[in-house]
């Protein structure tokens, strides 16, 4: 059980995609975690589409098997999953093309409802054919709403080619871009953190934050995704989206209100304060690698290039940048991100490091003075550090330690932490838009994320080979030495 729950209005909930690996892994076993809450009305409709020619038992047969893979038997009674399974429908319905779309609009007929929700969890390119359809079908009136995956767009170019698709078809406040970094616990406790304390925020400046250390750390490896990270890399695949995302709820101003605009004006300001990297600093402020096999905790794991199954690849499936953001509140804060696929462990957090003190009044024998940290941890037990000195216990003198505040979230409330998806399908029905990623922010994410893509181009020689199960190229920590400072893992 989560904490609280507040129903939300009766809806229809149409995924495109119906069949694959979002549906399958995150929307059908979140929206079922929603409803054994209580959180879902007795008029909640699920209806799935997609090209596959199935019968509704069939697709309620690939809904059971997603719940029963994804949620824990002991969650749950048979009973409950059979109410859940009488909320879906399914139509056969292309993107693409015009077939079935006449049963779309008679099954959405059949039990009209308060809020209609298109989610696209399709492949980018059907994302304008989906939309100019539900458009002319007369899907898209009233407060019907599109909700969009990532990739949006491989370059500002193709973002914007995407924005206008959606765009020409549903109104600005209508769109819901997801980032579903934005849905996770411990990214919303950002905020809480940071705008419900009065604690933090005189210090949330650089007078008083020397550096700022962001990490998404996976351990797995790209799996059977290769064939679309190849066009990818973790530049485009994490960075422009989720680390910058996390980087903008780091560094954005307090905004007037908790509203979507406002944060994400906030939000937008970050992105237009960065600092430009190009072919004149990338390859200072940029270090980019690839994987070759190693070992996991598993055992011996195959290299990118084995997986992707080509003899070479300039992808990168690593990436660690120094940033910076040119604002008076942030001036000369460096802010360090890197993300890789098969590095040691699956790690997610942000390290705010502070200001060392300026004297010392203890004598040698103290030890030294670390300065004080506050790492908030993303996955993989979500939670809050504060790092202090203080007296190692007993006597003997004044010998100082460095030991955390500590605030497991589990721990704390002893609930179940509900998935980043559960949060942001409902946000949509609820027509919330703040951890949505409006049109002007993924532009100007891209408008930086661009002239870095140039460099790289321009330079392929700067892709280093990293071994599998490490942290990444050795290039990757002088990034942060050079600078006499050290990428810290929690507890270090
Ligand atoms: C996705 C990326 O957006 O995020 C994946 O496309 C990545 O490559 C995933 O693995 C990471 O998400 P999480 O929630 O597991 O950290």
């Amino acid at each position: 059980m989560t904490s609280r729950v507040i129903p939300v209005d009766p809806f229809t909930l149409v995924v495109f995609g119906a069949t694959g690996d979002l549906a399958r892994r995150k929307l059908l076993p979140g929206l079922f975690h929603r409803d054994i809450d209580g959180q879902l009305p007795d008029d909640g409709r699920i209806v799935g589409v997609s090209r596959g020619p199935l019968t509704v038992a069939q697709y309620l047969d690939l809904a059971r098997k997603a719940i029963t893979d994804h949620v824990p038997a002991a969650d749950y009674s048979a009973a409950q999953l059979e109410v859940f399974l009488a909320r879906i429908d399914y139509v056969t319905a292309d993107g693409d093309a015009d077939g079935g779309w006449p049963d779309l609009v008679a099954c959405l007929q059949r039990t009209p409802q308060l809020v209609n929700v298109f989610y696209l969890a399709t492949g980018p390119a059907l994302f304008g054919p989906i939309c100019e359809r539900l458009g002319r079908f007369g899907l898209a009136g009233g407060t019907a709403r599109v909700v969009v995956e990532k990739p949006i767009g491989r370059d500002l170019e193709t973002a914007r080619m995407v924005n206008d698709a959606v765009g020409a078809v549903f109104p600005e406040e209508r769109v819901y871009r997801i980032d579903h970094y934005l849905g996770k616990e411990a990214v919303q406790n950002l905020m809480a953190l940071r705008f419900a304390n009065g604690l933090f925020e005189p210090l949330w400046n650089a007078a008083h934050i020397d550096h700022v250390q962001i990490t998404v750390a996976e351990s797995l490896g790209v799996e059977g995704r290769a064939g679309y990270y190849d066009h990818a890399g973790a530049l485009r695949d994490m960075v422009q989206n989720h680390m910058l995302q996390l980087l903008c709820l780091v560094a954005m101003e307090p905004p007037a209100k908790l509203e979507a605009d406002a944060v994400r004006d906030e939000k937008l300001k970050v992105l237009r304060a960065l600092k430009p990297i190009d072919e004149t600093n990338a390859a200072h402020n940029t270090v980019r690698g690839q994987y070759r096999p190693g070992a996991s905790a598993g055992g011996a794991v195959p290299g990118y290039l084995e997986e992707l199954g080509a003899a070479s690849s300039l992808t990168e499936t690593f990436v660690a940048l120094k940033v910076e953001i040119q604002n008076w509140r942030w001036a000369g804060v460096p802010f360090y991100l890197r993300t890789g696929k098969r590095l040691p462990a699956r790690v997610s957090e942000i390290v705010i490091s502070f200001r060392r003190i300026p004297h010392s009044v203890f004598d040698g024998q103290a030890g030294p003075i670390d300065a004080n940290r506050l790492v908030i941890r993303l996955q993989p037990d979500e939670g809050v550090k504060l790092w202090l000195m203080t007296k190692d216990p007993g006597p003997g003198g004044m010998r100082l330690r460095s030991v955390p505040l500590d605030m497991s979230f589990a721990s704390a409330f002893g609930v179940r932490n509900p998935d980043a998806y559960e949060r942001l399908v409902l946000d949509v029905i609820r027509g919330n838009q703040t951890l949505f990623m409006r049109r002007d922010e993924v532009e100007a994410a891209w408008t930086w994320i661009d002239p870095i893509l140039q460099a790289w181009a321009a330079s392929p020689d700067l892709l280093r080979s990293y071994t599998a199960g490490t942290w990444g190229p050795s290039a990757g920590i002088a990034l942060m030495e050079r600078d006499g400072r050290t990428w810290l893992e929690d507890g270090a």
